[in-house]
């Protein structure tokens, strides 16, 4: 019998994971079908175990229900414990596993695909919202030399930091402190560029060869892409190659292999 998936969210029509599971299963041969469920905002876990009880493996959640399926899990990783968030659940024999790709679906897209080692560098994440939260633990696994946020929101930053105490060394700027400092890789977990408000970045924020890494993508360059590149950043990119390796974790997660996801960008590239 072919093993279900699927992903949850509300609104869910536009998302690319059923293109992208569909893409990992040909590349790896894996006999799945995976579809997209729009969750009743007050109807998570009802929805949830309904999909479990007609035969589901497991799903990807998305906005807003990554919070309720934390909750939702019998065992969590830590990375999801401490992301405060889970994007993947599967349905085993003893309960439901929950796990978060997101961060590391980042680190692998900087890392392997932009060929940008973390190790050693200074990094800048913009934002202390759950998208941030996410890419903590993983980027610091990655041994940064210094690892800093700035959040409008200064508290917000220093509740991170106290959060990530003994895991994993964060320092806390104000926006305004920035000036004078220069980082190697800046990461805008923010959603100024979806309200289509800009950051304000300091000249000179960008140290020779420095990666712009931008978590959102669109159709064009993002304006944090845009305003990165015009303050001199090297390379910039969307964050349209995280999704993709959040999504290839979750299929490892599932299936045990570990799909390519260098075509599979370039298919959603092209579409
Ligand atoms: P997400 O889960 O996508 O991270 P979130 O938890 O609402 O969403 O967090 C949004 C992040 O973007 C926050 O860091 C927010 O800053 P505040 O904590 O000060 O609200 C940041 N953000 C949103 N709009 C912004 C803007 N115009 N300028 C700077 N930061 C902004």
């Amino acid at each position: 019998m072919t093993d279900r998936y699927a992903v949850i969210g509300n609104p869910i029509a536009h998302s690319k994971s059923p293109a992208l599971h569909a893409a990992f299963a040909r590349q790896c041969n894996q006999d799945i079908r995976y579809e997209a469920i729009l969750g009743p905002l007050d109807g998570f876990r009802a929805c949830v175990e309904t999909f479990r009880q007609a035969g589901g493996r497991g799903m990807n959640v998305t906005v807003p229900f990554k919070v309720e399926a934390l909750a939702l899990a019998d065992t969590l990783t830590e990375r999801a414990r401490l992301a405060q968030a889970v994007n993947t659940l599967r349905f085993d024999a003893d309960g439901i596993f929950g796990d978060n790709t997101d961060g590391i679906g980042l680190v692998n897209d900087i890392q392997q695909r932009l060929g940008f080692a973390i190790g050693g560098k200074r990094v800048l994440i913009l934002g202390a919202g759950g998208a941030a939260r996410g890419s903590v633990l993983p980027v610091a696994e990655a041994g940064p030399a210094r690892l800093v946020i700035v959040n409008r929101t200064q508290a917000r930053a220093e509740a991170l930091r106290e959060q990530f105490a003994g895991v994993a060394a964060v320092d806390v700027e104000p926006c305004d402190g920035l000036a004078g400092q220069h980082f190697d890789l800046v990461i805008n977990a923010t959603s100024a560029g979806l309200h289509g408000e800009s950051l304000p970045l300091p000249a000179g924020i960008f140290a020779p060869g420095a990666l712009a890494y931008d978590m959102v993508y669109g159709n064009t360059e993002t304006p944090f892409m845009a305003a990165a590149r015009a303050l001199g950043a090297s390379r910039v990119s969307d964050g349209l190659g995280m999704l993709v390796g959040q999504a290839a974790e979750s299929f490892f997660l599932w299936r045990g292999v570990r799909p390519d996801t260098a075509p599979v960008l370039q298919m959603l590239q092209g579409s």
